[in-house]
């Protein structure tokens, strides 16, 4: 098929997500969990479950990037814990197969970092990234997460055996 390749995505835009976006949303979110690469979710996990993870409640959002009616990606963002917690931000990421490395990903954090200042969070911290997850760890660096530390073994890849998982910040206070 040499040749035949079209780009992944021509223009798209984030928006907030909508409920009918959701039978666009779970496929995207259905191959990443079902693949285990790179997300410690059951892979097992049902389509209602992997709806009440994602699209939770404020002060929680979630958000589409959207060429015309066709979802590419999805992300969510939320406070990273309850209570004395909840000044440093957290999210989640994914992007459609056929649209990666496209400028998707990177536009999703983009948006998820203004969301975190416009709401005055102190930081953002992912929680769990996986050590051998190239693209999202080049992605987040560029834009100045930092690791703080790496859960030796945490995560058992499918193919690469127990590999870390990266805790990462973004720290948002200035001064
Ligand atoms: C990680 C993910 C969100 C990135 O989304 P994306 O739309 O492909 O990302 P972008 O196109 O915006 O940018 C990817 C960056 O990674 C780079 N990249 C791609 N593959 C890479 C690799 N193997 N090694 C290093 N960098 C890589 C790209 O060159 C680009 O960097 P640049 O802008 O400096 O050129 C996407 O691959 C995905 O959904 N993966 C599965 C779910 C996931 O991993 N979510 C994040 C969990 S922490």
């Amino acid at each position: 098929m040499v040749g035949t390749t079209p780009p992944a995505t021509s223009a798209f835009t984030i928006r907030e997500a909508r409920e009918d976006d959701w039978s666009q949303v779970w496929p995207v979110i259905r191959d990443v969990v079902t693949e285990q690469q790179t997300f410690a979710y059951d892979p097992a996990m049902t389509e209602q479950e992997a709806r009440r993870i994602w699209f939770l409640p404020a002060p929680a959002r979630a958000v589409v990037a959207v060429d015309g009616d066709r979802v590419l990606g999805t992300a969510n963002m939320y406070p990273n814990r309850p209570g004395p917690g909840s000044h440093v931000a957290s999210g989640s990421l994914m992007v459609a197969r056929h649209a990666r490395n496209a400028g998707v990903g990177r536009a999703l954090v983009t948006d998820m970092i203004a969301w975190a200042r416009r709401n005055a969070f102190a930081a953002i911290q992912f929680n769990a990234v996986v050590e051998t997850n190239t693209s999202a760890i080049h992605l987040y660096e560029s834009l100045g997460f930092v690791t703080l530390g790496v859960a030796p073994g945490a995560f058992r890849h499918p193919t690469r055996g127990e590999v870390g998982l990266r805790i990462m910040w973004l720290e948002l206070r200035t001064g």
